[in-house]
Order: structure tokens, then C-alpha cells, then sequence
């Protein structure tokens, strides 16, 4: 059996503080009331971690593999009960008697446990849950917060931490919500912000603002998706671009300088036989990419997600080359926070920033692997949420923790979106007066 702490190795080597005693998973629900994985880690000196696994709706091909149950009988085929039991039976025997601050070693322990190139036999939801678990146990036993823990080491390179800036989802359309936009996300970008606290005080006048707006033009109303982001039933895509910027101009603020767009197309999702066909239009990668350089001199877009789709590199190279000396253009759909496509991305030179979920790739390492990778290359990370969420704020602590610079987690709406905010609070007052905070750097400066 593969084992964290070989037989014969003396259990001197490890603290009983840092001994892992118990590791636990059990079936919980997330935002959408569809079954997830939580796990938690306890150690002989009392300390513990608790994990949640988020999950996603508008998922990327190459994403690593969540393992439901497939068993119709139970939420509809989407229950984890397989991926608890991986946890329980499978690699919790392995931890057992291990040192939970070997973090780098217990996520290789779970890839080889696992043994697939897409964790697709224990499950990325299972691996994850008990890295990030781990994770959160050896930050208990060092007595620190998680975000000080993995900025000093903890979980192998060390990073200068720093509170990220938001990018709030403002209207919601692609596979989030009922409406009838075919762009999943119109995002807000409170670039005037001078601290996050600014930052979400501007991002929620905005939001504000944008309820009202709805309903002058006549859409009442109107209900949220999953990400807390309004829903309503526009015209068009362009329509909620326009939109954004009367809320913006609506809470007193000023478009492009105190606050920005940031589009996610979610492209893949529309893309059918090499052609991007959003409703009633029939475009090539050209004609999508001229698309978005028309918005992005029309209105003040400075950040634009998965433009083309999940395996269209010429589009990306097109899109890029149009657009990369100025817009952020963020590969999500593209690079699945997987190390082997984003290095193939920064070799043909495609996209200038990085989605990053940590269940796309499944273990802590292989995260921080992926922001490392980006940053060497000069590309940006920005931290991700899920569709589907929970209460867990892990990413929170990962974003400051690595000094990513941008979080993406949502709107400021729905309690699962909020318990990362919320953590981005307390981790600022707890950093104190003069906390860090990432502020908008324009690609061209
Ligand atoms: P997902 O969407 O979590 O449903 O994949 C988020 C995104 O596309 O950025
Ligand atoms: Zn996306």
C-alpha cells in the first residue's frame, strides 16, 4: 500500500501537533442542492481542517473528472457517495500516521493513489477535498490562518500575500441562468478602489444600481442565477453591456475610471462545427474577435474570459493578436488550471491571464503550480468560485495567500458567494491598517 508515512519510518519524525489521526468525507449539498464532497482532517493535537468541493455547470472538456454516482435513483445520477467511500476506504489509510504539513507530499500520495492522467478513478472531487482539508488541518496545528500559512511555505513555495480585486458578476445569461443571453457573465471591475472594503462598498452600489436600471427599462422582476448575478430577459448580449455601464453611471461613478467591465463569453458552449453561433448570428473566430475589439473601444472592457473556444487555438492566436497588447484575456474553458495546456498556451502565445479552480486540476500543488507557471510566463492568475458553491471560503485565503491579484467569485448575492467576501474582509482587518491590495494595472502600462 502506498502510505504517507512509510511502515518502518520512526513516528518520532512527526509532531503529534501535525499526526493525522481521522480523515472523514461525507455527502453535503451545494448552492444548487446537488451533492458534493466535504471532508475533514483531524490530527493527534486536536487540530483540524474541513474542505467542501465546489463544482462547476459550464465545465471545460479537459477539466479533471467529478465523480458522480450515475445512480438515477439518487439526485437525479449526481450523488458522490463513490467518491466519499475513495476518502474513506481508500485514502484515508494511506494518510493515516502522516504529517499533514507535507503538502506537496500528500497531493503526489493522491495522484499516484489515483493513477489516472484526469482523476477520474478516486475523482477529482475526492482528492481535492482532502488536499485542501490537509491544507487547512496543517494550517490549524502552525496556529496560523490559512492565507499566512500558504504564504509562508506551507504548502511549499512561499508568495507575497496581498488582498485581491474583485470581479463581480453584474447580469448573468449562458448555462447560469434562464434568461436568453448566450455570454455567460457581464462582471464588474471596481478599478477606482483604493482597499478591498472600497471595493466591495462600490461593487454592491453598483449592484444597487443596476436593479434600478432593470426596472426602468421595463424588466421586472427579475431573479438571480447561480452565481447572484441578474438574470433578466434582454434583447440582446450587447444590451447588458450597455446596461452595466448606465448602473455604473447610475451609482455615481465614473465608467473606466472608477469602475470596468469584464466579460466571460463562456464560448465552448456556443461554439458548434468550427463556428461560433450565439443566437442569430453565424460568426467565424474572426468575425467573433472583431466582435469583441468593436465592444471592448465602444465601452470600457478591460477583461474578457474564454472569447473563443475550449480548442480553437487559431481563434485564441486570432483574438490574441487582435486584442492581447490591451484587454486581459483569460483562458478558462481553454487551460482547465491544468500546467500542460496553459505551457502550451504561453508557447503559441495565446491569452495573457489564467482562470484558476482548483477543481479543474484537484489538488493544492498542482494550483499553486499553475499560478507559479503563469506568473514565470507573465500571465495573469485571477482565482476562481464555481457555479456551484458552498459555504467554504478556501479560495479566499488562496487568492491573498498568493498574491494572485484578482478573485472571481460571483455576485455579492447568495450566502455561498458571500462567505468568500466576507473572508476577504476578516483577512483584511487582520492583515491591518494598510492591508495590501491589488489594484488594477493596465496591460499596456
Ligand atoms: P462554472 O462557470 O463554474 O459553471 O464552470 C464559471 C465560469 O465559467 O467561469
Ligand atoms: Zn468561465
Amino acid at each position: 500500500m502506498l502510505t504517507l508515512r512509510p511502515p518502518d519510518s520512526p513516528r518520532s519524525l512527526v509532531t503529534a501537533a501535525a499526526e493525522i489521526l481521522r480523515i472523514h468525507a461525507r455527502e453535503v449539498l451545494d448552492s444548487r442542492g446537488n451533492p458534493t464532497v466535504e471532508v475533514d482532517v483531524h490530527c493527534k493535537g486536536g487540530a483540524r481542517g474541513r474542505a467542501i468541493v465546489p463544482s462547476g455547470a459550464s465545465t471545460g472538456r479537459h477539466e479533471a473528472v467529478e465523480l458522480r454516482d450515475g445512480d438515477a435513483a439518487r439526485y437525479g445520477g449526481k450523488g458522490v457517495r463513490k467518491a466519499v467511500a475513495h476518502v474513506n476506504d481508500q485514502i484515508a489509510p494511506s494518510l493515516l500516521g502522516g504529517d499533514v504539513a507535507e503538502q506537496e507530499r500528500i497531493d503526489r500520495l493522491l495522484c499516484e493513489l489515483d493513477g489516472t492522467a484526469d482523476k477520474s478513478r478516486l475523482g477529482a472531487n475526492a482528492l481535492l477535498g482532502v488536499s485542501l482539508a490537509c491544507a487547512h488541518a496543517a494550517a490549524a496545528a502552525s496556529g496560523k490562518p490559512l492565507w499566512r500559512h500558504l504564504a509562508d511555505g506551507g504548502a511549499g513555495p512561499t508568495f507575497e500575500p496581498c488582498l485581491p480585486l474583485p470581479m463581480v458578476n453584474l447580469i448573468s445569461g449562458g448555462l447560469h441562468a434562464g434568461g436568453n443571453l448566450d455570454f455567460q457573465d457581464f462582471l464588474l471591475l471596481p478599478i477606482g478602489a483604493r482597499s478591498y472594503a472600497e471595493s466591495l462598498e462600490m461593487t454592491v452600489a453598483v449592484y444597487r444600481a443596476l436593479a434600478r436600471v432593470l426596472t426602468r427599462h421595463g424588466f421586472e422582476g427579475v431573479l438571480v442565477g447561480d452565481e447572484g448575478g441578474f438574470g433578466p430577459k434582454l434583447h440582446d448580449n450587447e444590451q447588458a453591456v450597455r446596461l452595466c455601464v448606465e448602473a455604473i453611471r447610475a451609482a455615481g461613478l465614473t465608467p473606466g475610471r472608477d469602475a470596468a467591465l469584464a466579460l466571460d463569453v463562456a464560448s465552448s458552449h456556443f461554439h458548434r462545427e468550427g463556428r461560433y453561433r450565439p443566437k442569430g448570428a453565424d460568426f467565424s473566430a474572426g468575425d467573433m474577435a472583431a466582435l469583441l475589439k468593436r465592444w471592448a473601444d465602444d465601452y470600457p472592457i478591460l477583461s474578457v474570459e474564454d472569447g473563443m473556444a475550449e480548442d480553437d487555438w487559431d481563434g485564441w492566436k486570432t483574438l490574441t493578436a487582435e486584442l492581447g497588447r490591451r484587454v486581459q484575456l483569460i483562458g478558462d474553458d481553454l487551460f482547465v488550471t491544468n500546467p500542460e495546456r496553459l505551457q502550451r498556451g504561453i508557447a503559441s502565445g495565446v491569452a495573457n491571464a489564467v482562470l484558476v479552480k482548483v477543481n479543474q486540476v484537484g489538488t493544492l500543488t498542482e494550483t499553486l503550480r499553475v499560478i507559479a507557471l503563469a506568473r514565470a510566463a507573465g500571465y495573469r492568475p485571477v482565482i476562481s468560485a464555481r457555479s456551484g458553491e458552498t459555504e467554504d471560503s478556501t479560495i479566499a485565503d488562496l487568492a491573498v495567500a498568493t498574491g494572485a491579484g484578482q478573485i472571481k467569485i460571483g455576485s455579492v448575492a447568495r450566502g455561498e458567494r458571500l462567505a468568500k467576501y466576507n473572508q476577504l474582509l476578516r483577512i483584511e482587518e487582520e492583515m491591518g491598517p494598510g492591508a495590501p491590495f491589488a489594484r488594477w494595472r493596465p496591460l499596456d502600462a
